[in-house]
């Protein structure tokens, strides 16, 4: 991280300076420790005991768009964006991560329009699309507490009224996810992960109760319905009008 004078009583500048920085920093940490991941991301998507889950999401996912425009930010590898392409009529789908968004254009989309971009969740700035739902996959654990308010003003806003938005992501398993090494002043938990190469990263990865999910929601959507499997939970909302 940069040593300068964005500190507690340094050069003038103020306490939410510094935390403004430490959460970009983790921010950009993340970005790019997924950049680093791409070629060995979908190994995630192997682990034996998730399999059942992950069929019954694939099913879920792969029939929830009908003749819906998708806009889905934070896609990767476009893992979870083939599952939808088979019902959806077009995807916007986003990343931060050029390295990302290259391996997902590799793959086969059937009949469905897609349309990949870099850019930043929380920003959409190159996002034109005013799409008739929303998705992403495994993205919501990685929002700092503090910036999931900021995210959904954005991600909404490219959205029409009464969009269906559909999200997944990871619950807590003891023995199957990788543990949590720490807790932050604003309740986010953080994880160390290894990648092949052995570099280890802190990575941010919370693990949101359905009632902190429907608490932060409830200001957004209309119908939310929390689904918890064994490994995974998914959330369908509309957005509120
Ligand atoms: C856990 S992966 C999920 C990938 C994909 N949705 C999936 O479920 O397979 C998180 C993704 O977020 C992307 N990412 C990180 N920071 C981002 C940001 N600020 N805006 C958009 N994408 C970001 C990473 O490049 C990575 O592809």
């Amino acid at each position: 991280m940069r040593q300068n004078a964005l500190v507690p009583g340094g050069f003038g500048n103020t306490r939410r300076d510094w935390a403004t920085e430490m959460r970009e920093e983790t921010d950009r940490t993340m970005a790019d420790y997924y950049a680093r991941r791409a070629s060995e991301y979908e190994r995630v998507y192997q682990k034996p005991e998730r399999q059942g889950d992950l069929r019954r999401l694939t099913n879920l996912l792969s029939t929830a768009f009908v003749g819906q425009d998708v806009l889905e930010v934070a896609c990767g590898t476009g893992y979870w964006t083939q599952f939808i392409a088979k019902s959806a009529r077009s995807i916007v789908a986003a990343d931060i991560n050029p390295e990302v968004l290259d391996i997902a254009r590799r793959k086969k989309y059937a009949s469905c329009r897609v349309t990949f971009l870099k850019s930043d969740a929380y920003l959409l700035a190159e996002v034109e699309a005013h799409c008739t739902a929303g998705f992403h996959g495994f993205w919501w654990s990685h929002i700092p507490i503090q910036k999931v308010v900021a995210f959904l003003n954005t991600f909404h806003s490219a959205l029409l009224q009464d969009a269906l938005v559909v999200m997944v992501d990871n619950a807590y398993v003891e023995g199957s996810s990788t543990p949590i090494s720490r807790r932050d002043n604003d309740g986010n938990t953080y994880q160390i992960r290894q990648l092949q190469d052995g570099s280890k990263h802190e990575i941010l990865k919370n693990f949101p109760s359905p009632e902190e999910l429907r608490t932060a929601l409830q200001p957004h959507a209309t119908d939310v319905q929390v689904t918890q499997l064994d490994y995974y939970w998914m959330v369908r909302y509309r957005k509120k009008g």
